[in-house]
């Protein structure tokens, strides 16, 4: 297996990522966030600007695979600072996506694994509109790529969600496979499956939903 470089390592489901990864893989954060612990103290940790593709393709030399976990939310939204790019579904959940495969591809890589999101192929407004935009850049790349695409994430501090879950229960008698697209996934099922597709072609050139996020992590 070769070299493994994520993106979005700091995030909810990145953290339950990082106890699986190998010792030589890459952990690509923004500056900011790289000198704080406990990125700072881990020495697999690369301090980069997540949107020049020009640093990244330097950050991704002799890497293989590239894992994008990162993305955002409305409420993270902020306009440019001296010191960071504006935040909004265009420069996270598309621009570093986007600098990532064309950086990863300068750079030698072979193959892309993007978190996406269930839903996004039809659904109306700006994030499945972003998620649509950045498969789409991760499919052209010229890269050997994966799409997950879970339902709500939940875990520790994320329950709410699984609430709506009741509503899945009786489709699942008769609708298994669709019922557990829409279902929520738990975090630590979801770190499998981006573990498990990261480390092996076997699912290359296809779209992961819940049915398949949960038989591949096992
Ligand atoms: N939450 C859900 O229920 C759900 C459902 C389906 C799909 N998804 C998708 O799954 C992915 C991961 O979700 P999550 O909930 O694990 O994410 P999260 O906890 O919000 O983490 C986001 C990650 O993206 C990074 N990031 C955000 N803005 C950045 C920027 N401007 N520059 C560099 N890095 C930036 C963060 O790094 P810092 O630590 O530096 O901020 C963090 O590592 C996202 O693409 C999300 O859209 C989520």
């Amino acid at each position: 297996m070769g070299t493994i470089a994520v993106a979005g390592i700091s995030g909810y489901t990145g953290q339950r990522v990082l106890p699986g990864l190998p010792a030589d893989a890459r952990l690509l954060l923004r500056p900011s966030t790289a000198g704080r612990a406990p990125w700072k103290d881990d020495a697999r940790t690369v301090g980069v600007d997540l949107l020049d593709e020009e640093a990244l393709t330097g950050a991704l030399a002799g890497v293989e695979t590239v894992v994008c976990l990162v993305g955002t939310t409305r409420a993270q939204f902020r306009p440019a600072t001296d010191d960071e790019h504006a935040v909004n579904y265009d420069t996270v959940d598309i621009g570093i996506p986007r600098a990532l495969a064309a950086a990863g591809k300068r750079a030698g890589a072979r193959r892309f694994v993007l978190l996406s999101s269930f839903g996004i192929e039809k659904g109306p407004g700006a994030y499945p509109a972003a998620k649509r935009e950045a498969e789409r850049a991760v499919r052209e790349s010229g890269l050997g790529w994966v799409v997950l695409r879970p339902s709500f994430i939940v875990g520790p501090g994320r329950a709410a969600p699984r609430a709506l879950d009741v509503f899945w229960a009786p489709v699942r008698l008769f609708a298994r496979g669709f019922a557990d697209d829409l279902r929520s996934i738990d975090v630590q099922v979801l770190a499998r499956a981006v573990l498990r597709t990261a480390s092996s072609a076997e699912w290359d050139g296809r779209v992961l939903e819940g049915r398949d996020l949960h038989a591949i992590a096992g």
